[in-house]
C-alpha cells in the first residue's frame, strides 16, 4: 500500500514582504505567484511563503526561489521568471 506522501514540496519561493519590497512590487507579485502556482497545479511541489526584510532593500523587490535571489523583480516580470525557473529544467540551472 502506498500513499501520496512523496508529494513533498521540492521547491521554495520566498517573497520579501518588507516595506520596500512590498511597495515596489511584491504587493502585486504575491497574487501573480499564487495564481501561477494554482493554474499550473504546482502547489504540491512548491512551498510559497513570505519573509520580513532581509536587508536587500536596495535591490527591492526581492524574490528568492530555491536559494536564488531575484532582484528588482517587477510584477510584469514574475511570470517570465517563474517560467524560466520551472519550465526549463525544474530549477536545476546555475543562474537566472
Ligand atoms: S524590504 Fe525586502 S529586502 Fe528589505
Amino acid at each position: 500500500m502506498s500513499n501520496d506522501s512523496n508529494d513533498m514540496p521540492q521547491h521554495e519561493i520566498i517573497m520579501c514582504m518588507g516595506s520596500a519590497c512590498f511597495t515596489r512590487g511584491n504587493k502585486h507579485s504575491v497574487e501573480i505567484v499564487k495564481q501561477y502556482l494554482a493554474q499550473r497545479n504546482l502547489q504540491a511541489i512548491v512551498t510559497f511563503k513570505g519573509c520580513l526584510c532581509n536587508n536587500r532593500c536596495k535591490a527591492a523587490p526581492v524574490i528568492t526561489i530555491d536559494g536564488h535571489h531575484f532582484e528588482k523583480v517587477l510584477p510584469q516580470s514574475v511570470t517570465e521568471i517563474l517560467d524560466h525557473f520551472f519550465l526549463n529544467d525544474g530549477g536545476n540551472h546555475e543562474s537566472a
